[in-house]
C-alpha cells in the first residue's frame, strides 16, 4: 500500500483533502487543522487537530473492524495522510444520539444533558447550499438518496457503531453523547464505514466533571480547544 502513488485532488471538504491513488479502488485522505462550525460561517484552526483526527479515527476504525464492522480503512500512511477504499458516499450524515444535546436540545427544547430513552437515530442530507436539512426514512427513498435495503444496512450499521464506541468510551471516562457518521458504497454496493471518528464528530464528555472533550469546545468559544483534543487521543491510547 505505501508504495501508492497519490495523485490529483478529487475532492476539498472542510476537514479533509481527498486524493486520486494509481489504484481506482483507493484514494489517499489528507487531515487539515482547518476548524468550521454552522456550515462554514466560523472559521479557525485547531492545531494538531488533523493530526489526532486522523489517527484517532484509524484507532476506531480498526477497533470496530475488530467488531465486525467493515469501514474504509486500509492503512495510515503518515500522521496526517491514509488510505482508504475508494467508496461513493451516500449524501446523509447518520447521527446518533445517547443524550440530548446541540439542534436535538435546541429543536425540542430538552436540556442539554438529558438521557434519552434510547438511542436516537435521525438523517440528515448532506448538502451545505440547503444546510443539511433533517430528512425521514420516506423522502431518503422517495428522493433515491439510498434504497429500502440500504437504508436498512445503514441503520444497523449506526447502531452498531453506537453499542461498540459507548462501551470503549466508557471504559476511558467518557460519555459518547453523540456521533455523525457517513456510509459509502463499495463498487459492488456493499454498505461500509466511512468519513472520520474524532472530536469533530462526536461529542465527548468526561464522565466524572461533564467537562466538554469535543470540538463544542470550538464552537461556543469555551477554550481550551487543543487541549481537548489531546485529552481525548491520550485517554485512547492509555486503553
Ligand atoms: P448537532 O447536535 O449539532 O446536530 O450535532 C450532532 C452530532 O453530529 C455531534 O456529535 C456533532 C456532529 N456533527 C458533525 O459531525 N458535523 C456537522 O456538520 C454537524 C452539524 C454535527
Amino acid at each position: 500500500m505505501s508504495n501508492l502513488k497519490k495523485l490529483n485532488q478529487i475532492y476539498e471538504g472542510k476537514a479533509k483533502k481527498v486524493f486520486a491513488t494509481d489504484s481506482s479502488d483507493f484514494y489517499i485522505v489528507e487531515y487539515k487543522d482547518d476548524a468550521t462550525a454552522f456550515n462554514g460561517l466560523k472559521h479557525g484552526t485547531i492545531e494538531g487537530k488533523g493530526v489526532i483526527n486522523n489517527k484517532m479515527s484509524n484507532l476506531m476504525f480498526a477497533m470496530l473492524e475488530k467488531n465486525g464492522v467493515k469501514t474504509h480503512f486500509v492503512e495510515q500512511l503518515s500522521d496526517r495522510e491514509t488510505v482508504v477504499k475508494a467508496v461513493k458516499i451516500v449524501p446523509l450524515e447518520i447521527i446518533i444520539r445517547n443524550v440530548a444535546a446541540g439542534s436535538f436540545s435546541k429543536r425540542y427544547g430538552v436540556e442539554e444533558g438529558t438521557a434519552l430513552k434510547c438511542p436516537t437515530l435521525e438523517f440528515s442530507l448532506k448538502n451545505d447550499a440547503l444546510n443539511d436539512p433533517l430528512i425521514n426514512d420516506s423522502h431518503i427513498i422517495a428522493l433515491g438518496v439510498a434504497t429500502e435495503k440500504e437504508l436498512e444496512d445503514i441503520k444497523n450499521l449506526a447502531y452498531k457503531v453506537n453499542d461498540v464506541l459507548k462501551e470503549f468510551f466508557a471504559g476511558i471516562g467518557v460519555k459518547l453523547i453523540d456521533f455523525k457518521i457517513e456510509a459509502g458504497r463499495l463498487p459492488d454496493g456493499e454498505i461500509i464505514l466511512a468519513d472520520e471518528i474524532s472530536p469533530d464528530t462526536c461529542r465527548f464528555w468526561d464522565a466524572k466533571t461533564n467537562e466538554k472533550l469535543d470540538k463544542d469546545r470550538f464552537r461556543r468559544d469555551l477554550g481550551g480547544v487543543e487541549e481537548a483534543y489531546q485529552e481525548i487521543f491520550k485517554r485512547i491510547n492509555s486503553k
